[in-house]
């Protein structure tokens, strides 16, 4: 398997279907998020399972999720579902499959095994090996405590996903509203620490890092609050658990058109001026800002993140005459 870092397609916006619902898993093929993940773990009851991977499987060779990333969210290890969850549904639709996530994950060695079980079926079914990504939530304190081993377990991880209601019942916060702070707290942000880790090692090893579910669905303002500070963290996205939730994350998710204007100006100005014909310099005035190397990196997170976006910029550099 190639060690090269892989080519991240956008995750803005994840949207959740639960496998055991045909409408759902219907419905979820005109929404404009850039991931689907198709639900066999929390969403699913236990005697649903079964049944909601052969929903899975029949609505992924199906088709119609367009250019979405497809995804399919299995059991935990600890339980005794995952196997034939990953066996029925890469089996079944792997062709028509872009990653498996992987809830609960405490240690690198839950990765590792799902990469190995994922190279046998694709070996087994004359697949591409390695092509299938791995998303890996981080929903306890084990998990965490562990998340760079995580992080760079396989080269298939492509993200790190915070999951905030099973991580708040795994330390004990003395809260039931997912993602709001516990009340009590007043001196910061109850999750600062644990979006940070999780952006660390994602950012350490080239992956993507995507928020969880915000449950209150009817309360966009507390949506667009609590995306916003992982949004203005750096984080890449967020799941979406309902139609109300998807614009202001793929907003939210994207640069603003001024500041992606901005970063492309500043790439083409730099472009310029460090070259022979723009003076070979490396720190230069673009109006009244100075901007140097590390200037050219942050335009370059943020022109990243529009072009991925589809974004138009609206402004263009035009170098000083004589
Ligand atoms: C998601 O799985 C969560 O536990 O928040
Ligand atoms: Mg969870």
């Amino acid at each position: 398997m190639s060690s090269q870092p892989r080519a991240l397609r956008p995750r803005r916006s994840c949207l959740a279907v639960p496998g055991s619902s045909p409408k759902m898993l219907e419905k979820a093929k005109g929404m404009a998020v850039d991931q689907v993940f198709l639900d066999l773990e929390d969403s699913v009851a236990p005697l649903a399972k079964p049944g909601a991977r052969d929903n899975v499987v029949s609505a992924l060779n199906e088709g119609g999720y367009g250019d979405k990333l497809r995804v399919v969210r299995v059991n935990d290890w600890t339980t005794e579902w995952t196997y034939r969850d990953v066996v029925t549904v890469v089996e079944g639709a792997g062709a028509n499959l872009d990653a498996i996530m992987l809830p609960k994950v405490q240690t690198a060695q839950q990765v590792v095994s799902l990469d190995l079980l994922l190279t046998q079926i694709e070996k087994t079914m004359g697949f591409e090996v390695g092509r299938i990504g791995i998303e890996a939530q981080i929903e306890n304190a084990l998990g965490l405590v562990n998340v760079d081993a995580i992080a760079a377990a396989s080269p298939r991880v492509e993200a790190i996903i915070f999951g905030p209601a099973d991580f708040m019942a795994s330390i004990n916060m003395k809260s039931l509203v997912v993602g709001e702070q516990p009340p009590g707290y007043d001196v910061g942000d109850a999750y600062h620490y644990i979006l940070m880790r999780i952006l660390m090692a994602a950012r350490a090893f080239d992956k993507q890092a995507i928020d969880g579910p915000y449950l209150q669905i009817k309360d966009i303002d507390g949506f667009r609050r609590v995306a916003g500070r992982s949004a203005a963290l750096g984080f890449d996205g967020k799941w979406v658990l309902h139609p109300s939730q998807v614009d202001a994350t793929n907003e939210i998710f994207s640069p603003r058109q001024d500041d992606y204007d901005h970063a492309e100006l500043i790439l083409d100005a730099y472009d310029y001026y460090t070259s022979a014909a723009g003076g070979a310099r490396g720190a230069v005035m673009l109006g009244d800002e100075m901007i140097d190397e590390a200037s050219r990196k942050m335009a370059l997170v943020v022109s990243a993140k529009g072009r991925a976006a589809a974004m138009v910029r609206t402004k263009s550099f035009t170098p000083p005459v004589g």
